[in-house]
């Protein structure tokens, strides 16, 4: 079945993921972006981007000055504001009204607060729509959604690009000069509404439209996608479907294509405000926000021409559906953490590495119908850091104040709904200071990796179109290997394995289904020259048409790893038993969900399946080739196993821990030059003791630190090296 991936299944993936994660215990000196915020707005080496999400379009207008004053008071630097304000600026079709805005910004700059404006095209207003019905989306069941909320439009059509870019101009030419406006987000999550791809009949020319292009002729479509199954050949592109529901299950190569199309539509949408935003505002950056994870838009497109990355990071949500999801099983205490910390991964990496923005952070108690509690005292402080271990340059927090009225009335910002102080409050405006006392070259620093973990969009949708077992899900997959990852302290790098892999000594690729030939290639001198590659199941399955392959599996790869597919396996009822040997001897494991079952041809092997059918048949295998050393892990491990199994091949890589943790605490390092800086993170309720080798110092006590030091609950220290 062909499925979308919205704002709500993210969240029930995540809640399957959290659950799949029991057991778990768990360069240059200074960016472009930076450089491009810092030099233009900034005389002094301050940081900038420490800032509030506010919205004076829901606030009247005679609190805005008390506002701006409470602000900077707070030490808020910027705010990012308008991103939803289309109607009052532009109340009727072509008459745009500045006014007020121009008034806020004033206010704003007066205090010294600079602002990000945002373009409004995720929230057009009703005269619109009224007006121009066929904006709609057509959601994947083929319904028009209703207007009235936000996220309801299509990517592809004319009109309401033309009516977006329209406003987006206006914006741009009324603001290119205006002293205070420092930079753009463009559109607003472009992806999380309810429904994240377009079916319309717009989308469908559109799609027939990209397939001309990609493809030239129809010759090669059929040849591609196979269409001689079940007579699909097309004899004109106007024949060619969107995969809406139908009398069976799509062609998996034209499902794919058209979530590749939707990708497209959505980054070239963008693309056309980011252009006009370049030409008119040459001085400001533009960027647009995202929650960090597998997504419908290949981020690294969307990202590929924007000033840098912006990420919006609510750890609270996952709590809220947690409850619902896997009542009565209690989670281990890193599980939201680890979530957390593979998102701001996956965004820093999206833009290889460069420093990025928290555009949204959580305040307080967060959700719409539903909302999540109010984070424990010192949480706050901790998830700000912990965006800041992992790249992150600046934060805003989500929002100023919090709405009287709408549907995120509970949304919960820094004042309470009678404007006073919300409990995190005081907690914020301390941390703000503390982020900033990091200075500049703290913040743009460079994430130190010595692992690198392929997440690629085309292995993700080709799963979910056809996922072979209805457990099996890529982000499922993909965070426990990301989570044993973590816990080796060494920092993990998101990648898709299309580019030079040499500066990693360990790539994991978990469920790379597609694998393309330039991957492959990538892959292959990786280990070549001494990297070690860690492959889960189901490699190589496809090709880039998701067409399966016909040589053995893993297909391109299997010279480098050494094996080949005797078969593979779902696994629904019947137990298979993994037993571990040589390097990994440990207890027996559990293998659910999948089995890939592998045939060595060079390899070594290090488990074996026990009982049933594949009885004696090797379940890990590792081969030596070139330098470096290719692991196939086919079996699916519960957390727990693929943890160990995971870091003892890490470590057996030659990788070192710098700094001994337990379960629950976190460990990255960023680097600038020859110094760097070390972010402990205590995700727990409870008092932990790490182990620090010698010449750290603790960046608040100033003094030399060695051997144990204790952390407080979901306490935070930053140790540095010159
Ligand atoms: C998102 C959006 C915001 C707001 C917050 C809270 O990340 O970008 O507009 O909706 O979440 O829901
Ligand atoms: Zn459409």
């Amino acid at each position: 079945m062909h499925t979308r991936m919205d704002r709500r299944d993210f969240i029930l993936t995540g809640s399957a993921t959290l659950a799949s994660l029991l057991a778990l215990r768990g360069s240059p000196a200074f960016s472009q972006p930076a450089e491009k915020v810092f030099s233009q707005h900034l005389s002094a080496d301050l940081p900038l981007l420490f800032g509030a999400d506010y919205y004076p379009d829901q606030t009247p207008d005679s609190l805005w000055e008390e506002d701006a004053a409470a602000m900077a008071a707070a030490g808020i630097m910027n705010v990012r504001i308008a991103e939803f304000a289309w109607a009052l600026m532009e109340p009727q079709e072509g008459s745009f009204d500045f006014k007020w805005l121009e008034r806020v910004v004033g206010i704003l700059h007066a205090h010294q607060i600079a602002v990000i404006l945002g373009t409004p095209s995720a929230a057009p207003p009703p005269w619109l729509t009224q007006k121009y019905p066929e904006v709609l989306m057509v959601n994947e069941h083929g319904m028009t959604l209703s207007p009235g909320t936000r996220r309801f439009t299509c990517p592809t059509n004319a009109t309401y690009r033309r009516l977006s870019l329209a406003i987006a101009t206006q914006m741009a030419r009324t603001f290119a000069s205006t002293p205070g406006v420092i930079g753009w987000q463009i559109d607003n999550e472009l992806t999380l509404g309810d429904s994240a791809r377009c079916y319309c009949r717009f989308c469908r020319e559109g799609f027939q439209q990209w397939l001309r292009e990609k493809y030239h002729s129809l010759d090669a479509i059929n040849q591609a996608w196979g269409t001689v199954f079940w007579s699909n050949t097309y004899t004109d592109f106007a024949q060619i479907p969107v995969p809406l529901p139908s009398g069976a299950p799509p062609n998996p190569g034209f499902a794919l294509d058209y979530d590749r199309y939707q990708s497209y539509a959505n980054v070239s949408f963008l693309e056309e405000q980011l252009n006009v935003l370049h030409r008119l505002c040459p001085n400001h950056f533009a960027t647009t926000n995202n929650v960090g994870l597998a997504d419908t838009i290949d981020l690294r497109d969307l990202y590929r021409n924007l000033d840098f990355v912006a990420a919006d990071n609510y750890p609270g949500f996952f709590a809220i559906y947690l409850s619902t999801a896997d009542s009565g099983v209690s989670l281990p205490p890193d599980a939201v953490s680890t979530m957390v910390a593979f998102g701001h991964d996956f965004m820093r990496s999206m833009k290889d590495g460069e420093p990025f923005l928290i555009m949204e952070e959580q305040t307080g108690k967060a959700g719409q119908p539903f909302f999540s509690p109010q984070p424990e005292p010192g949480q706050l402080r901790l998830w700000s850091y912990q965006a800041v271990a992992h790249g992150a340059m600046g934060i805003n927090y989500f929002r100023w104040d919090t709405a009287n009225f709408g549907a995120e009335e509970y949304w919960h910002g820094l004042l309470r709904h009678d404007r006073s102080h919300s409990p995190g409050f005081e907690e914020i405006q301390q941390t703000i200071r503390e982020l900033k006392s990091l200075g500049r070259d703290a913040l743009n620093a460079r994430y130190e990796a010595e692992l690198a973990l392929c997440v690629d969009p085309n292995s993700d949708w080709a799963l979910t179109i056809q996922p072979g077992q209805p457990k099996l899900k890529y982000l499922s997959e993909v965070v426990p290997w990301y989570g044993s990852m973590a816990a080796s302290h060494t920092g993990v790098d998101i990648v898709n394995a299309t580019q030079d892999l040499a500066q990693y000594k360990v790539l994991c690729a978990p469920v790379m289904y597609i694998v393309s030939q330039q991957q492959a290639d990538r892959i292959r001198s990786f280990v070549e020259n001494g990297g070690t590659f860690i492959a889960g199941f189901r490699l190589g399955v496809k090709d880039e048409h998701s067409r399966i392959v016909n040589t053995p599996l893993p297909g391109l790869l299997r010279d480098v790893m050494g094996v080949e597919l005797f078969d593979y396996q779902p696994i629904y009822s019947e137990k298979q038993t993994v037993q571990f040997s040589g390097p990994l001897a440990g207890a027996n494991a559990d293998c659910r969900i999948w089995a890939d079952i592998l045939n060595p041809q060079k390899a070594d092997v290090l488990a074996t399946y026990i009982g049933g059918d594949y009885a004696g048949k090797a379940a890990i295998t590792s081969n030596s080739y070139g330098r470096g050393k290719a692991i196939y892990i086919g079996a699916h491990l519960e957390a727990a196993d693929l943890a160990r199994v995971l870091l003892t091949l890490v470590a057996m890589s030659g990788v070192t821990r710098p700094i001994q943790a337990p379960p629950g605490i976190e460990v990255t390092t960023r680097r600038a030059g020859r110094r760097t800086w070390t972010y402990v993170l205590n995700h727990t309720a409870k008092s932990q003791s790490v182990t620090v080798g010698g010449g750290y110092r603790d960046l608040f006590s100033k003094s030399a630190i060695s051997g144990p030091i204790s952390m407080e609950p979901y306490g935070v220290r930053v140790l540095v090296q010159a």
